[in-house]
């Protein structure tokens, strides 16, 4: 549970459910101090509370004096280490201590501007008026026994309060429409005594030391994908374990072009062994037959499980299994916590099957891609390959529509080929986060010298995002859609039509199933 056990001082950020948890995790990061999320069921006896210097309590949707509500293991209020509670968690704490929660007669959605009472402590170098971003239905009407009040707004008497070094805030310090919200989290980080001296640096030091300490005598098979995940990870094991560490490269006939040979080259340039499996037909058979994308996905990452254990058994003894998988992978297959909702399963989330013998060691899975491309760049990952866009695990089987076929295989691939190559040639690859061409079995009539032909049609979708949690449809400028639709029917066998994707996420996903 405990990620970073090596980790000298960090921040607990409990989560309730919130949007923005893991952006708390985020701010505090970026202001030097290691913070991670745990589920709000966690016991304290799953954390290394020796590095805890302070615990958050983020915000969540439902109502503390509502039955099943969430809540914390009341034993942190005893461990004399300074809380903060936002939004939902400040309710939780006053519910919990003895104060009074009770729905809002004036819901506060958006800007509120909030009046201090007591400068000082949190509040430092704040000004006694500013704009903050609520987002509650619920109110603390009184606050615990000891407790006192320190800001208010027009709606609310107690919009913060403080006591015992424990402090509750019904506005979002950690979303960039609060003034001063990120000096109210850097006060709060001094409130704890952090010496704010994490960096990225950091972050690789501590997580070699820690997986040297895991793995010990252990050998690690580590699966790669050619994406920049996967690939960092590989090389942050390399330097932790040396050549306890092989690589595994599984072509499932469902990976776009040239995705080994880059892996490759860079693995052997540092010594690592490299083992590839030819799985391509074993997926294809597996898939047949499939229309549903959560049981494609849910198929493939079965797969996946056995060819990683046969190939183990083959080549090791391994303990060990690493990922990459990155924290947006495990909020959308809901195994953040019981609260998420399932998006979509990830194909290397939601646990391996039972009878899977090594343990799963995913260094990475409290992190965003971008914070991942930083570590890449710390680690001299070449530019090619820490800038190419994200490509997901089951491959181009969730970006066809319904049945995955050979053939509809194809005319993804190439299209998508063409899409990336009219990017680069138009030199806007790196400002979009991630293109490509999606096929179903849709069927348009063309008019080809003059023949009739009924053939496909290929959507390209092209988005920008920073985290993959939300993303827009880029505007692309009409020439290069001009240049990939005339490209994708005059290149690709069995395509009449090319569409473009203008839905953002939400409502949409990225990829299409
Ligand atoms: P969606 O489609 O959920 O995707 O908006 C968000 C980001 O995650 C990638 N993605 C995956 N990555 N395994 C992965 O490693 C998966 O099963 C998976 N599904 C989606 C997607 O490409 C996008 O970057």
């Amino acid at each position: 549970m405990d990620s970073f056990q090596g980790i000298r001082e960090k921040i607990c950020v409990i989560d309730f459910g919130s949007q923005y948890a893991n952006l708390i995790c985020r701010r505090i990061r970026d202001l030097g101090v290691y913070a991670e999320l745990y589920p709000h069921d966690t016991r304290i006896e799953e954390i290394n509370l020796g590095s805890v210097k302070g615990i958050v309590l983020s915000g969540g949707p439902s109502s503390v004096y509502e039955s099943g509500a969430p809540e914390a293991d009341k034993r942190i209020f005893d461990l004399g280490i300074p809380i903060l509670g936002l939004c939902y968690g400040m309710q939780l704490i006053a519910h919990l201590l003895g104060g009074k929660v009770e729905p809002a007669a004036v819901h506060e959605y958006g800007k509120e501007r909030v009046s201090v009472i007591k400068d000082g402590g949190i509040f430092r170098g704040v000004p006694g008026e500013f704009n903050s971003w609520m987002s509650h239905g619920d109110i603390v009407t009184a606050t615990p026994g000891g407790f006192e009040k320190i800001a208010l707004t027009s709606n609310s008497e107690i919009a913060a309060f403080e006591g015992k070094r424990i402090y509750g805030l019904q506005f979002h310090p950690e979303v960039s429409h609060t003034e001063f919200g990120e000096k109210i989290i850097s006060n709060f980080l001094e409130i704890c005594g952090c010496s704010r001296s994490w960096r990225m640096e950091s972050f690789v030091e501590d997580s070699i030391m820690q997986i040297r300490e895991k793995v010990g005598k252990g050998r690690v098979l580590c699966a790669v994908s050619g994406g920049v995940d996967s690939t960092t990870l590989a090389i942050l094991l390399r330097e932790a374990i040396g050549d306890k560490l092989s690589c595994i490269f599984v072509d499932n006939g469902l990976l776009r072009e040239g995705e080994f040979d880059g892996v490759s080259a860079l693995l052997s340039s540092i010594g690592v062994n490299l083992i590839k499996v030819d799985a391509s037909s074993r997926f294809l058979a597996r898939l047949s037959g499939i229309l549903d994308p959560e049981e494609k996905r849910k198929a493939i990452g079965d797969e996946f499980a056995k060819v990683f254990s046969e190939a183990a058994e083959a080549n090791g003894p391994f303990q060990w299994l690493a990922q990459g998988t990155l924290y947006p992978d495990i909020i959308e297959s809901s195994m953040a916590g019981k609260l998420a909702a399932v998006i979509k399963t990830h194909h290397n989330v939601g646990g391996m099957p039972g009878w899977m013998k090594m343990k799963i060691l995913e260094p990475f899975n409290q992190l965003y891609k971008d914070e991942v491309r930083k570590i890449a760049g710390l680690l001299s990952v070449p530019d090619s390959m820490r800038l190419r866009h994200p490509f997901p695990g089951p491959g181009l089987a969730v970006r066809v529509i319904g049945e995955v076929t050979s053939e509809k295989l194809n005319i993804c691939r190439k299209a998508g080929k063409i899409v990336e190559e009219e990017l680069i040639a138009a030199g806007i690859y790196s400002e979009v986060w991630q293109a490509f061409a999606v096929v179903g079995d849709d069927r348009a009539v063309g008019v080809v010298g003059d023949k009739r032909r009924y053939g496909r049609i290929v959507t390209i979708r092209a988005v920008s995002s920073v985290d993959a949690m939300t993303a827009d449809w880029v505007r692309l400028p009409y020439e290069v859609m001009g240049r990939m639709s005339g490209r994708i029917t005059n290149e690709v066998d069995g395509v009449t039509m090319v569409t473009y994707a203008i839905s953002s996420k939400p409502p949409a996903t990225i990829e299409p199933q």
